[in-house]
Order: structure tokens, then sequence, then C-alpha cells
């Protein structure tokens, strides 16, 4: 058994708060595949982050606040995150880019070299792809390395069952491609 300092360490997070998310239930599957393969899992959930949204007056009067603090602190003790972006208006949900431009923010800027692995879903037919896609470009600006795999999942309200598990194989063989390539980029990087 793996000890506990060698594990790979991964944040996962899911950019909705709604209680019944369809992300963040396609996160927690993605989630368990990652703990199946010997990785540890610190699920963070947006609405707990508390963030106010991003002002810049704000932050040249007092700094980043320690919400926002606190999520870099989140983000820089994980090798790799795991995220779960719905789709509004053809792209990233303000709620989570928000969260995104807070951890973004010098001088604990904690992306720069992570690896990151995308999963999207969405009620409508395009699986939250264009999200995802807007998520990839954001992160990779901040010099995250996202691996090529990733999980779309269309007409979300069909792919889970009544107590939340994802049913759909077509999307479970995405996660677990999304999955296995986070965790072996992780390994070849020795990503910290
Ligand atoms: C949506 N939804 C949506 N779906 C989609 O496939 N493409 C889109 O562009 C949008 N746009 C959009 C805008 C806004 C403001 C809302 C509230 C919703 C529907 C969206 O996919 C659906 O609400 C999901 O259930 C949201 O994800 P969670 O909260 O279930 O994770």
């Amino acid at each position: 058994m793996m000890a506990a300092s060698d594990r790979p360490r991964i944040l996962a997070m899911a950019g909705s708060m709604r209680e019944q998310s369809f992300n963040r239930k396609l996160l927690r599957h993605a989630a368990g595949v990652a703990v199946e393969a010997g990785a540890e899992v610190d699920v963070v959930e947006l609405r707990e982050l508390a963030l106010p949204l991003y002002d810049g007056d704000l932050e040249a009067a007092s700094g980043l606040p320690p919400e926002a603090v606190a999520f870099q602190e989140r983000i820089a003790r994980a090798h790799g995150l795991l995220l779960a972006c719905p789709e509004y208006n053809n792209s990233i949900p303000g709620v989570f880019k928000n969260a995104i431009d807070w951890a973004s923010r010098p001088p604990g800027n904690p992306f720069p070299g992570k690896v990151a692995a995308l999963l999207g879903a969405s009620t409508g037919g395009a699986g939250a792809m264009r999200a995802v896609l807007h998520l990839r470009q954001v992160l990779t600006s901040r010099n995250v390395w996202v691996v090529p795999a990733q999980a779309t999942v269309p007409h979300a309200a069909q792919a889970f069952d009544e107590s939340g598990v994802l049913t759909d194989s077509s999307a479970q063989k995405q996660v677990a491609a999304a999955v296995e390539q986070l965790l072996q980029q992780i390994g070849r990087m020795g990503a910290g």
C-alpha cells in the first residue's frame, strides 16, 4: 500500500452551488475513481468558500480576503485539480470564474505547475463542452497543465440514476480516461 505522503493529492471542485448539481454528482463519481487509483481527494464546496465578488479596490485597500487566501492554500497543497464545470450561456458560470480569479491573484497564486483534468455536465446537448473549453483556456493561461482527456456529459438529467450515481457508460469511460491521464501526468511531473 502507498504511504500517505506518496499518494497524489487531488483537489476536486464543482463549479455549481446547487444542492442537486449534476456537476457535483459527476465530480463525486470522478473523485471515487481517483481514490480507487490511490489518490487522496480534498473536495471543495464552492458555496463554503464564501468568496466575495472580485473587487480590485477591495484588494488594493486590504489585500486578499482571508477566504481567498484559504482557497489558494488549499489549491497549493494539491498536486492536481479535478474540476467539473457547468455551462451557463455557453461559458463558465460567473461564480466559478470568480473563485478562479481570486485564486489567481499574487502573491499566493498557486496555479503554475499544477495538473488539471476537466469534466462538465449540462442539461443541453453539448455537455458543457463550450464551458470546459473556456476553462481549459483560462487554466492554461495560468500555466496549469490541462490533460487532453476530458469528460463532457450532455442531457445530464438522463445520465444519473435517482440516487445521483452516474450510469451513462460513455461518460464513465471518459471520466476514467481523464482521471488516468491526470494521475499519470502528476507522476511524470512529480507535480508539487
Ligand atoms: C444554463 N444551462 C445551460 N445548458 C447548456 O447546455 N448550455 C448553456 O449555455 C446553458 N446556459 C445556462 C445559463 C444559465 C444562467 C443557467 C442557470 C443554466 C442549463 C445548465 O446546463 C443546467 O442548469 C445544469 O443543471 C447546471 O449545472 P448543475 O448546477 O446541475 O451542475
